[in-house]
């Protein structure tokens, strides 16, 4: 039957993205040992998984409390949130919230234009919440790597995912952004904790689930954090309790130790990016880059006639068109490839009911490449948590969010599945986030806000929890 014979010529170029479970288990020893470069104090420079402390200490103890604004940049969208902690019901609330557009243009354009658009996106939020007299402490999830000197003070090392500002990679990202709000001279905020989206996460979960101890983030941009035991952080002078590490795991490979796994597309797909020969998993694993990876494997087999009887169409041929939702769509259990023809026509193109079997065959293939790699780094994290604590079994939370995670109809099956396979000894419950970069945001600033009256602002917190 022709889709037999179809199927095992297209399965010929799709067998680099097929990873066997040894393979994976490879680029997991192989992460394991990036790990311990990125902790160790005088190999960390040039580590490609920087393995960043983040200063934060322990989860919510459930005592904080109080109203906190929250800025989210760094997702799909940059939003401004007002939270409020309440004790008594152990419950964090989203007052209200507001998305603001970041044009295109302004994020390849001056860190002095995009932190005053993001001052003016808070001011105009505050005059609509009557917010605007009061000083509030502000949780700022700002989700790109950064070295962190303290909760407040957090120098970018590179932009990733869309954003190209300049003037901004090597600063202080609090400076920047008071500065900006210093320039208006309208109003004013508190005290600022800066805090990844996978610490947001990982935070706001640990509000429901005290032994959730690490975050993980599998959206835009892919990334995880977790709590490393603070005699391993070697960067941090101190031995006792736990600090959350944010892995930067997206690096992973920028030193060439993933060439073996990297197919043409990939290194496509780096060529054509704004930020060429960095962040080599996280284009292999995030939704900023799965739709052109299928687009590209699209292409090449319509070019080698396997598609469309060998005619494209201007869409197909232009970057970025086969978009990451479309995937999700297309592997939809029911309706799959009725919305895979619907938006191949979309894209002009002349298919028959082969084509879209196809077409679903490589989404599929791409997407559980991208869910078994994060298997297999998940399961480096649970294993290195489960060695740490010398247990021969370990019951974790991982607290998780993202659109490819959360959207795509079997990313976090396959994901579960493989993670099972990869790490028999840990046994990983699985939590959605409810707006970890929002709530879990304002979690972090609450704690060192808290402290902060106390002891300063170098949050130490209640270790007992782990
Ligand atoms: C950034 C991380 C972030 C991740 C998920 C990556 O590109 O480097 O800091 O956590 O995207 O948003």
């Amino acid at each position: 039957n022709i889709l037999q014979r179809f199927r095992l010529e297209v399965q010929e170029y799709l067998e680099p993205f097929c990873l066997s479970l040894e393979k994976l288990q490879e680029v997991s020893a192989r992460l394991k040992r990036d790990f311990s470069r990125g902790l160790g104090k005088h190999s960390h420079h040039k580590a490609p998984v920087k393995m960043l402390p983040t200063f934060v200490r322990a989860t919510p103890d459930g005592t904080e409390k109080g109203d906190f604004l929250a800025l989210d940049l760094g997702g799909t969208n940059f939003r401004v949130l007002h939270v409020r902690v309440v004790e008594e019901q152990q419950k964090v609330l989203k007052m209200d919230s507001q998305i603001c557009a970041i044009p295109q243009d302004m994020m390849l354009g001056t860190g002095e234009q995009l932190f005053d658009h993001i001052a003016a996106c808070l001011s105009d939020f505050l005059v609509s919440q009557d917010l605007k007299g009061q000083t509030l402490p502000l949780g700022f999830t700002f989700s790109f790597p950064c070295e962190q000197k303290e909760i407040d003070k957090s120098i970018l090392i590179r932009w990733t995912k869309g954003f190209n500002c300049s003037g901004v990679e090597g600063k202080d990202v609090v400076k920047l952004l008071k500065e900006a709000i210093h320039r208006r001279g309208d109003y004013d905020i508190g005290s600022v904790a800066m805090v990844n989206d996978t610490v947001g996460t990982m935070m706001s979960c640990g509000y429901r689930d005290q032994s959730c101890e690490i975050g993980m983030i599998i959206g835009t941009g892919t990334n995880a954090c977790y709590m490393e035991e603070m005699k391993n952080v070697k960067r941090v002078e101190g031995e006792d309790g736990r600090m959350c590490i944010n892995t930067e795991w997206g690096g992973f490979g920028d030193d060439g130790s993933l060439k073996d796994i990297q197919t043409e597309f990939d290194r496509v797909v780096d060529k054509m990016s704004i930020n060429t020969g960095v962040h080599t998993f996280e284009k292999m694993i995030s939704g900023m880059y799965l739709g052109e990876i299928v687009r590209l494997v699209l292409v090449k087999l319509t070019e080698d006639k396997l598609l469309f009887k060998g005619q494209s169409s201007e869409a197909l041929k232009t970057p970025g068109r086969f978009e990451t939702k479309f995937i999700s769509e297309i592997e939809e259990q029911d309706n799959g490839l009725e919305n895979a023809q619907n938006i191949l026509t979309k894209l002009g193109l002349k298919w028959e009911l082969v084509d879209s079997r196809v077409v679903r065959l490589v989404c599929d293939t791409i997407s559980s490449r991208s869910a078994r790699l994060c298997a297999a780094a998940l399961a480096t994290i649970a294993n290195r948590i489960r060695v740490n604590r010398g247990l021969d079994h370990l019951k974790t939370t991982v607290g998780v969010d993202g659109t490819v995670y959360r959207k795509h109809p079997n990313f976090s099956d396959e994901l579960k599945a493989t993670v099972r396979l990869l790490a028999p000894e840990c046994d990983i419950t699985f939590l959605v986030s409810e707006d970890g970069s929002g709530k879990g945001a304002a979690m972090v600033t609450a704690v060192a806000h808290k402290l902060d009256s106390k002891i300063g602002f170098s949050v130490l917190l209640k270790p007992a929890i782990f």
